[in-house]
């Protein structure tokens, strides 16, 4: 994948990284110097976005990797760690949205349950995993990828769009994922590894049928920004493409 000394290289890993959001925080980070590893389920899905970034001249490699199976994971941490010895960056992508027609009076536990496995079991499991890795780097970026209704001040809040949004699944799992990140962010803060969460804003993918306002690339601002904050950054918080902190 490239040339240079084990030591050296900046290293991250995008999950579900085969397409949207994924896939342009992967080349974001690829056309900043990172060697990117494509985190995707399904192989044939990532050797495809390989192929599309490896043409651009950027730095990539695919790792399968099923954020819900505790067994691709470890196979992933180990082919990783074939390649290289430390993970400067791990950005929590993965994710979905089941059940949105749902009433949270008609929402189905089963449904609760694959977005909770996804969501907010699928980072823990991929931090906890990758954790040697990523102390071994010096001073580990972990973004995790939650949304804006996530924010309980947001969604009860009627001056914003996402108060019109009443999604028991997804919504409670990435207010969830918000407060797995404050947790791993105040373990990890004496390590240097700064842990924050990001919203994306309202961007077309296949998630929501390509209904969206902000285009993947422009979707991906924020966890690139905060994949690549310096020592002086923030950890522990919650942030939008905008610079300022988003309510919780
Ligand atoms: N689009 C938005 O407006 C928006 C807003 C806020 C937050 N987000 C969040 O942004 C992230 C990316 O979503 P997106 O909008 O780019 O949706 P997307 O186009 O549907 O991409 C989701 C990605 O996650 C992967 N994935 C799902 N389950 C997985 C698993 N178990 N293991 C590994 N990968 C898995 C998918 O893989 P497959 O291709 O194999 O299905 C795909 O690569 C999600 O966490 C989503 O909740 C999106």
């Amino acid at each position: 994948m490239t040339s240079k000394g084990t030591e050296e290289r900046t290293t991250a890993l995008v999950t579900g990284a085969n397409k949207g959001l994924g896939l342009e925080i992967a080349r974001g980070l690829g056309q900043r110097g990172y060697d990117v590893w494509i985190g995707a389920r399904d192989r044939e899905r990532g050797e495809a976005a390989v192929a599309v970034l490896a043409k651009e001249g950027l730095a990539v490699r695919l790792l399968v990797l099923d954020v819900t199976d505790a067994a691709s994971i470890e196979r992933a941490v180990s082919t990783f760690s074939e390649d290289a010895d430390h993970l400067d960056v791990l950005v929590n992508n993965a994710g979905l949205l089941v059940g949105r027609d749902d009433p949270p009076s008609r929402q189905s536990i089963e449904d609760l349950r694959t977005t909770y496995e996804a969501n907010v079991f699928g980072p823990i499991r991929v931090t906890q995993a990758f954790l040697p890795l990523l102390r071994a780097a010096d001073g580990a970026r972990v973004v995790m990828m939650s949304s804006g209704v996530a924010s309980l001040a947001l969604i009860t809040d009627p001056a914003s769009i996402y108060s019109t949004v009443n999604l028991l699944a997804y919504s409670s799992s990435k207010t969830a994922l918000n407060a797995v990140t404050v947790a791993f962010a105040k373990e990890l803060e004496p390590l240097g590894i700064k842990v924050n969460a990001v919203e994306p804003g309202n961007v077309a993918t296949d998630l929501n049928d390509n209904v969206g306002m902000l285009t993947a690339a422009e979707g991906a601002v924020s966890a690139i920004r905060l994949a690549t904050i310096g020592k002086d950054g923030p950890t522990g918080g919650f942030f939008g493409i905008e610079g300022p902190p988003q309510p919780w």
